[in-house]
């Protein structure tokens, strides 16, 4: 995306609606998820739009975003903007990266791949999710050469880790993020109380069943005493999604077989490790060549940590304030961390960036480049891939004006000046 892209999006809208056509899916991302609730299912929205206890840590994300104010500068010639970056040696089209979601066939039924399909439109690089709803494969295969990444979770098994690592190469991805800050899940307030974990139903494990290590570990697997649960007309639908959800043809074979049980038995069972340690790492850096990024990094000395280990980026994430209730905001700690690690790697952001200016604060503080998370699975929700290209675009337009008119031309003069001070 180069110079005058922004006003051509912002053009086409306008001479639309000359033409009696609104916009589908609203422009305001805080509309749009009002928007959104009556196409999802209530577990599918609670599952996406949640927060951990309470949610203060969505609000703080929020509020450091809106206490940061914009100076802008005037008479500097912001005629020609460009908005791209270079990352990991990789030149990219705008400081933007899609971050990983999980179990997006709640929302829609082409899930990743719609969304790859509009990010590589765009040249905006896909995170795939460890916890996506379509193999890794079938996304890199509808993606071209677009750039996209893997999120890893450290799974029980480092057979698996290894092996998830591996087949990210062969997808083409360029960098792993391994996604610290979810070795459980957060007390998670929305989706207790629909009772409701939808890996249950054997959703969000296709890169568990299309992996031939997994697939080892589900045969060798021994439940141990099965909890007492009455069958209900709930349990039996429940059964009937894990073996729609496993993959293969034939209902009742997939189901005699035994295996989209124990898929949903194996992957609970070792999806993710509380006790992994800093060592760990050292096993990801002899199984892979490629930049190692930490997600969930919020403070300095794990920041300075991350670099005695010898990782190649920090991603300052809380996960879209899904684990902890009551943590610091993504913007409030960034700034500790970028002096931290003193430009030696790069710095990235996500959590609750949902316009321009966001973006914006986020680069005048020191992120080299920024993920948006829900907003595109909105865009998703309501149009599929269609939906996903226009929510980005409109981000793409949103940060290219705003960057524009507070007086930069690139993203080199978003510089810390660009900020009230003191706030
Ligand atoms: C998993 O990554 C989740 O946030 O639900």
């Amino acid at each position: 995306m180069g110079s005058g892209s922004a006003l051509d999006r912002q053009r086409e809208i306008y001479l639309n609606g000359f033409s009696g056509n609104k916009p589908a899916i609203k422009i305001d991302v805080q509309h749009l998820e009002a928007a959104v609730e009556q196409h999802m299912s209530p577990e599918a929205f609670a599952y996406i739009v949640g927060g951990a206890g309470l949610e203060s840590t969505i609000r703080s994300n929020r509020d450091a975003f809106e206490k940061y104010k914009i100076i802008p500068r005037m008479l500097r010639d912001v005629g020609e903007r460009d908005i791209r970056i270079e990352l990991f040696g990789q030149k990219l089209a705008s400081p933007f990266l899609l971050s990983p979601i999980g179990v997006l066939e709640m929302v829609h039924r082409e899930a990743d791949v719609a969304v790859g399909r509009a990010a590589s439109r765009l040249g905006i690089p896909y995170i795939f999710s460890n916890q996506a709803s379509r193999p890794m494969e079938e996304v890199a295969a509808a993606m071209g050469n677009a750039p996209r990444w893997f999120q890893l979770y450290w799974s029980k098994s480092n057979e698996l880790v290894s092996s998830f690592v591996k087949r990210a190469e062969r997808c083409g991805c360029t960098a792993i993020v391994v996604t610290l800050d979810t070795t459980m899940l957060g007390w998670r307030t929305r989706d207790l109380d629909m009772a409701y974990l939808p890996f249950l139903e054997g959703k969000g494990i296709a890169q568990y069943t299309s992996d031939q290590v997994f697939q080892k570990l589900m045969d060798a697997f021994e439940p141990g005493e099965k909890p007492k649960q009455a069958i209900t007309w709930q349990t039996i639908m429940g059964l009937v999604s894990m073996v729609n959800n496993y993959p293969g043809s034939g209902f009742l074979k997939k189901l005699r077989s035994g295996k989209p049980v124990k898929a949903v038995q194996q992957f609970i069972n070792i999806y993710s490790n509380p006790s992994t340690t800093w060592e760990d790492l050292k096993f990801l850096r002899e199984h892979t060549k490629l930049p190692i990024v930490l997600k969930g990094i919020l403070h300095r000395d794990d920041a300075r940590k991350a670099l005695d280990f010898g990782v190649d980026g920090i991603l300052v994430s809380n996960h879209g304030g899904r684990q902890v209730d009551g943590s610091v905001a993504t913007l409030d700690a960034l700034p500790a961390i970028v002096e931290a690690v003193n430009g030696k790697v790069p710095v990235l952001l996500d959590s609750g960036v949902r316009g321009g200016a966001d973006v914006f604060k986020a680069l005048a503080l020191g992120a080299k480049a920024v993920c948006i998370g829900r907003p595109y699975v909105y865009g998703l929700t309501l149009a599929g891939e269609e939906g996903v290209y226009e929510v980005l675009r409109n981000f793409l337009a949103d940060f290219e004006l705003t960057m524009g008119l507070a007086g930069c031309k690139n993203i080199a003069e978003i510089t810390r000046d660009t900020l009230q001070p003191g706030e």
